[in-house]
């Protein structure tokens, strides 16, 4: 375990068996479909990237990034576009793969922004999701865990960019960022 975590939440053997289960799902969700999987960069890219060898149907891949934290704890309540799509959402059916939804304003802002472009339908599918930290209403259609009220981090989640590199999702010992969480 790495020195900055307090303690493993979720395993990287728990990861695989839920990456394995959801991708077994969503290839029946997908069957006979041409899905576009929308990954949220930078968080998303492990968890998209296991989860789609899951998923035995054809599917295009593409990614957004958008930022709503600008490397802060918080979110700044702004969700800003930092690279666009290249593909056409109209009539596209979506998934769109995230590693957490906290607050929910960032899939609260693309699924607004994908219905205005007609898609033909949206599903999230999230690694992680945190409850307690919503503002926005959000709802994923399919969830890999549930994760309480504390500053987690691997597997795509990062504090200050570090840490998304871990196999692991962990919590990070306060002294490292200094304070509560929230
Ligand atoms: C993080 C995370 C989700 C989002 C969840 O991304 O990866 O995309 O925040 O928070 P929310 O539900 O409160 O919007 P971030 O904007 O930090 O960018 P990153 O993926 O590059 O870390
Ligand atoms: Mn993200
Ligand atoms: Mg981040």
């Amino acid at each position: 375990m790495h020195n900055d975590i307090e303690k493993i939440l979720i395993t990287e053997d728990e990861i695989a068996a839920k990456c394995a289960e959801l991708g077994e799902q969503l290839t029946k969700e997908y069957d006979g479909k041409f899905p576009l999987a929308v990954g949220v960069l930078k968080g998303a890219m492990p968890f998209m990237s296991d989860v789609l060898r899951h998923i035995h149907t054809h599917l295009e891949m593409d990614f957004m990034d958008v930022s709503s934290y600008g490397g802060k704890m918080r979110s700044s309540g702004e969700v800003k576009i930092v690279k666009d799509l290249d593909t056409k959402v109209e009539g596209r059916d979506l998934l769109i793969v995230e590693d957490i939804i906290d607050s929910g304003l960032t899939l609260s802002y693309l699924v607004d922004l994908f219905k205005y472009r007609k898609a033909n339908s949206i599903k999230i599918v999230t690694m992680l999701d945190k409850p307690s930290g919503r503002t926005s209403y959000i709802k994923a259609d399919m969830i890999g865990f549930e994760v309480p009220n504390e500053f987690v981090v691997g597997y795509g989640l990062d504090y200050e960019e570090r840490y998304r590199n871990l196999p692991y999702i962990g919590v990070l010992k306060p002294e490292i960022y200094g304070g509560e969480e929230t």
